[in-house]
């Protein structure tokens, strides 16, 4: 098939909430809504062969985009940093176009560089769906987070978010899911403020559509919701893989106390109002173990929606492609 003879890259791509209309985002919202009820699963994609291309680690992403993939009858096929020709110097894009000769339908790509979606799906001619590129865009989960809070607030019907208020509270600049939630829940109606030090939110965020604050505690009593990110050390430059410290944060401990998510602090939300976190957690640093596991959490419950946002993702995608 001809690249012209393609379906607009708008379709058979997910690369980004950033600029997607809302009439896409209700879209793929309802594809999830209905698939989480328990209805409409069809195999519609048996026959096909759908990649992970996962250059970064990942456990919730990369498994549910596996589950989904299977759920809906396609096969899967997994690669790595360490288990693919990545490993002895070849870029990414000769990997997709490799994968994709093999005939598969569609690319879900993960990598540390921001844009390497866009740049996969240049290149090749088969769907594209970006599971996370650096700090720039994590699509499937803004959907899965803006799917938890339409659930939790009865907006199931039209994914209108007006009304609500959520906190982005922590480590957004380094943050591909803040930049999601801001432009995908934006776009339904919610109002956005990212919450913390200028070194992790800085000012420039406004731009994105959201307000910044720094005083958590002002912050609380207001939201609908709070989603927690992790302190990402690793996106920090410096440090050890797997060590808890940032050349960003002057202590840890001062840290905590002005943005972890508290026991305490999670008493003085509103009533009804959830905590969110992507995962994985830091518990102790950004958010304690008892809110967490608390009433107010809903991370399983994004956890789970997971699946049913990557189903419709898949879904709708290699039907915009075909
Ligand atoms: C996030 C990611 O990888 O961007 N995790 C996820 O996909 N659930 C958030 C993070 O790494 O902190």
């Amino acid at each position: 098939m001809s690249r012209a003879a393609c379906a607009p890259a708008a379709e058979r791509n997910l690369l980004g909430l950033q600029g997607m209309g809302s009439a896409r985002l209700r879209d793929l919202l309802t594809r999830a809504r209905d698939y989480a009820g328990g209805g409409g699963v069809k195999p519609v994609l048996r026959g096909r062969t759908v990649a992970n291309l996962f250059f970064e680690d990942s456990t919730r992403t990369r498994t549910s985009f596996s589950i989904a993939a299977k759920r809906l009858g396609a096969e899967v096929l997994e690669f790595g940093a360490t288990t693919s020709s990545i490993s002895k110097g070849e870029t990414l894009i000769d990997t997709a176009l490799n994968v994709e000769a093999m005939g598969v339908s569609a690319l879900v790509v993960r990598a540390r560089q921001s844009g390497a979606a866009h740049s996969v799906a240049g290149a090749v001619r088969c769907s594209v769906i970006n599971a996370g590129d650096g700090r720039h865009e994590h699509p499937t989960q803004g959907l899965l987070d803006i799917l938890t809070l339409a659930e939790r607030f009865e907006r199931l019907g039209t994914f209108d978010l007006t009304g609500l208020s959520v906190a982005i509270v922590g480590d957004a600049a380094s943050s591909r899911v803040a930049r999601s939630a801001i432009a995908g829940m934006g776009a339904l109606g919610a109002r956005l403020v990212c919450v913390g030090p200028p070194s992790m939110v800085p000012g420039s965020f406004e731009s994105l559509g959201c307000r910044v604050e720094r005083d958590l505690d002002s912050v609380l009593g207001r939201v609908d919701g709070v989603m927690t990110l992790r302190v990402q050390f690793e996106r920090h430059g410096e440090g050890k893989e797997g060590e808890k410290k940032s050349p960003i944060i002057a202590s840890l401990r001062e840290y905590r106390e002005m943005y972890a998510m508290t026991p305490e602090r999670a008493s003085r939300l509103k009533a009804g109002a959830v905590v969110m976190h992507p995962g994985p957690m830091n518990r102790g640093v950004e958010i304690d173990a008892a809110v967490a596991d608390g009433p107010r959490s809903v991370i399983l419950r994004q956890t789970r929606h997971g699946v049913y946002v990557r189903m419709a993702a898949l879904a709708a995608c290699v039907e915009g492609g075909a």
